[in-house]
């Protein structure tokens, strides 16, 4: 029998409706667009403003989609797994509060925490859990309320991120498509730099921690941009190597939408001058952490064809960074 493989057999997505514009942004901070364009490649971003919702709001509305447009009805789903750092709650699982809102009676759930390369490491978690058998099928969904922990006073941040959600249906194959090679890492030391410093045992929520707006994410720019560039860049590199591909051989590129410059330097440093093989959406979406890649994959979905050669990049916080080579489905 030929070796089972994890396809990605569909996509479904969710922005919420509301836009928040750089010109909006600067009425609120010292900024402009000029800046923000330049320096970062964002013009917009989405925000779930509705009062009492949040990200598994989204990833519901993103897996109603998916399950329309596959023909799937929520019983038959055996895995979800919710690639978040922003848990719509500290516990239970966010992935459990949406197998209850979405009636995923017979599916087994459970989060993941790793930045902006938690769709990457989710979806090689659910490819693990294909390729064993275990399971038929599995949803894998990138879902952040970002908005909620984004100090709206603080301009090294704000203008980075936005809210969505975007989700795939991952299921055995044998026809030598799907999910071919996987490259993972991770460096805690990088904390430092990029974390959320209460809320957590380390610093429980207090009226202290409110004052000093420590329920915010807290970036050092600088070295958080060398490193993503560096290591997006070096992990794709590796893994079209490992599997003899050259820039000819790539159809896509679906780097995670941190910053364009670290796309540019990411497809440069692979070759890919034909930048039409670059999947980009920043600058509409900002970043949505672990949603950026299947919001990507979603957008470009009606010009993807059936066995191309894909590289998914990711970057973030932890420090996290993944590269997934797979072939795609349908
Ligand atoms: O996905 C998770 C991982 N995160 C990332 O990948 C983010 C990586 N980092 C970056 O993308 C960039 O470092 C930033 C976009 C965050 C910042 O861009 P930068 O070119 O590295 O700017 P900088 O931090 O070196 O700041 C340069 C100047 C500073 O002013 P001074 O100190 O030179 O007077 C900042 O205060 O730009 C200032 N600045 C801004 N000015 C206008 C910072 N943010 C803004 C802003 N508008 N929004």
């Amino acid at each position: 029998m030929s070796k089972i493989h994890a396809a990605i057999t569909g996509i479904g997505g969710y922005v919420p409706e509301y836009i928040l514009t750089n010109e909006e942004l600067s009425t609120m901070v010292d900024t402009t667009d000029e800046w923000i364009m330049s320096r970062i490649g964002i013009k917009e971003r989405r925000i779930l403003k509705e009062e009492n919702k949040a990200t598994s709001d989204l990833a519901v509305k993103a897996i109603e989609q998916l399950l329309e447009k596959t023909n799937t009805k929520p019983e038959e789903i055996d895995l979800l797994i919710c690639a978040t750092v922003t848990p719509d709650l500290q516990f239970p699982a966010t992935a459990n509060i949406i197998s209850d809102k979405l009636g995923l009676v017979n599916a087994y759930s459970f989060d993941m925490n790793v930045g902006c390369s938690g769709f990457v490491f989710a979806l090689n978690t659910a490819s693990k859990h294909i390729e064993a058998g275990a399971n038929k099928k599995v949803i894998v969904v990138g879902a952040e309320k970002m908005s909620s922990i984004v100090d709206y006073t603080d301009r090294n941040t704000c203008a980075i991120f936005g809210d969505g959600a975007g989700a795939v249906l991952v299921e055995p194959s044998t026809e030598g498509v799907g999910v071919l090679d996987t490259i993972l890492g991770i460096d805690g030391a990088g904390r430092k730099h990029l974390h959320q410093k209460a809320g957590g045992s380390l610093k429980p929520a207090s009226h202290k921690t409110v004052d000093a707006r420590e329920h915010y994410i807290y970036q050092e720019g600088q070295p958080v941009f060398k490193l993503a560039v560096t290591k997006m860049a070096d992990v794709s590199v590796e893994i079209m190597k490992n599997n003899n591909l050259s820039t000819e051989d790539i159809a896509w590129l679906v780097p995670h939408q941190a910053n364009m410059r670290i796309i540019d330097a990411t497809a440069n440093r692979m070759g890919l001058k034909d930048r039409t093989k670059v999947m980009i959406n920043i600058q509409k979406y900002g970043n949505t952490t672990a949603a950026t890649i299947p919001l990507c994959l979603l957008d470009y979905e009606k010009q993807i064809k059936k066995g191309d050669k894909i590289i998914l990049a990711a970057f973030g916080a932890g420090f996290s960074w993944g590269a997934i080579y797979l072939k795609w489905a349908y």
